[in-house]
């Protein structure tokens, strides 16, 4: 990947409303994280400073400036989904995985969420890509 790889890449968004997000949205597609060496281009593409987009990266959790594990599980913790048991999944995920929430491994990533759009239906959980409500360990495992 060039610069001019990345660029290509960045400018579309350059005159969107929330162009610098969509245009690391797009990266992140593309190349499945934000390299730090991307950061500048961002800020030159949208006449900002590295500060700025490096301050947008680190506000969204959706951006990532690392290779993402194989399993990316995200846990709601947000108020409906602890009502009926998100603390206690979460617990049962980090046994399970043999990991902690917010600690990277290399196979499966146990992320914090706030709200998933299931509230109705939790405890939320999304797979990768997938939603997965009311969801167990067992239902987890089940499906991947
Ligand atoms: S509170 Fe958990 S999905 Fe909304």
């Amino acid at each position: 990947m060039t610069d001019d790889d990345v660029r290509t890449h960045v400018l579309p968004h350059q005159h969107m409303l929330g162009g610098p997000v969509r245009a690391l949205h797009e990266l992140t597609r593309v190349y499945g994280y934000i390299h730090t060496e991307h950061l500048p281009i961002v800020a030159d593409v949208f006449n900002i400073s590295v500060a700025e987009v490096r301050g947008i990266v680190s506000f969204y959790e959706d951006f990532k400036t690392h290779p993402p594990a194989r399993t990316t599980i995200r846990v709601c913790q947000a108020e409906a989904c602890q009502a009926v048991g998100s603390r206690e999944l979460t617990h049962e995920l980090e046994a399970a995985y043999h990991t902690k929430l917010g600690i990277r491994g290399n196979d499966v990533e146990l992320e914090a969420v706030y709200c998933l759009g299931l509230c109705a239906s939790g405890p939320a959980v999304q797979v990768n890509d997938q939603l997965i409500a009311r969801a167990s360990v067992a239902k987890l495992q089940a499906t991947s």
